[in-house]
């Protein structure tokens, strides 16, 4: 890291009323909280480091404590596409998505300009795993992703552009369970304009069991996340 980055973590830390720099302000160590921003001489690394970082990280890795979700493995056009339905009430909207919501307004004031700026420095954080939290039986959850899941996320779990699937390798397992299920519940996917999100509601009754549900997160949460 040079000089010039650690002066700019140091200041967007200040700017986001953090108590220090990087993960000085993080007594457990653990790296998902970490604050430095990262690729500075991106146009949009500024409007990130404001809006977007307090929740999501320096390093996209996300925060559970928030909701915020890991966001690298994401591929751009999906990322744009879920800024705008978030800010276009299709996603999020739901009374019972409180996360959502909290994304939601996050949005409100994103142009379209913004938001495929944004899209592309998310892009640009290198493609990383977020730390585990479930330990479910791996070997299900292999069986489970191959047979339901892979058709449209791929058998890497990497996503599918062709079909607006996107990675799954690379999300938070608690993330993953949790959309699985608002999905299933019709929390999200519902709204008439969501037309990729419906596939989904379409598909998510077929696991009801959390385990099943529990392992396919944990398997997917251990691939590696690029090719
Ligand atoms: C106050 C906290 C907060 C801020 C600030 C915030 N987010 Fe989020 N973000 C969330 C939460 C919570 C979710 C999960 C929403 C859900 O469960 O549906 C989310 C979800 C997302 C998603 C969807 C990820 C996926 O896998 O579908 C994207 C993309 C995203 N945020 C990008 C951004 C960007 C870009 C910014 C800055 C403009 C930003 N967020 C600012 C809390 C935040
Ligand atoms: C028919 C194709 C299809 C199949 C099969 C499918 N998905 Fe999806 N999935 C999608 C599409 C398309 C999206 C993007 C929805 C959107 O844009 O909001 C998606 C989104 C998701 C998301 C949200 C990701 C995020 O970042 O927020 C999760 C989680 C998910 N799928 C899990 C699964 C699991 C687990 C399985 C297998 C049990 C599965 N999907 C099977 C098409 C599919």
């Amino acid at each position: 890291m040079s000089t010039r980055t650690i002066r700019w973590s140091c200041l967007a830390a200040f700017m986001l009323a953090f108590l220090g720099c990087g993960d000085a302000s993080d007594p457990s160590g653990d790296a998902t909280q970490s604050v430095a921003l990262q690729n500075t001489d991106h146009p949009a690394a500024n409007q990130y480091a404001t809006q977007c970082l307090s929740c999501h990280g320096g390093d996209g890795l996300g925060q559970e404590a928030l909701e915020a979700p890991a966001l690298t493995t994401l591929d751009p056009t999906y990322i744009a596409r879920q800024l705008r339905h978030f800010r276009d009430g299709v996603r999020g909207g739901h009374p019972e998505d409180t996360a959502g919501s909290i994304m939601a307004a996050a949005s409100a004031n994103l142009d379209d300009p913004a938001i495929e700026a944004l899209a592309s420095y998310v892009d640009s954080l290198p493609n990383a795993l977020p730390a585990t939290t479930l330990s479910g039986d791996l070997a299900q959850g292999k069986d489970y992703h191959l047979n339901l899941c892979s058709a449209c996320h791929g058998s890497n779990g990497l996503g599918n552009a062709a079909l607006e699937a996107p990675a799954l390798t690379g999300l938070n397992d608690w993330y993953l369970m949790a959309q699985y299920e608002k999905f299933r519940e019709g929390i999200r996917g519902a709204h008439p304009d969501d037309r990729w999100g419906v596939q989904m509601v379409r598909l998510a009754p077929a696991i009801s069991d959390t385990d099943i549900l529990e392992s396919i997160a944990t398997y997917l949460a251990t691939q590696p996340p690029s090719d």
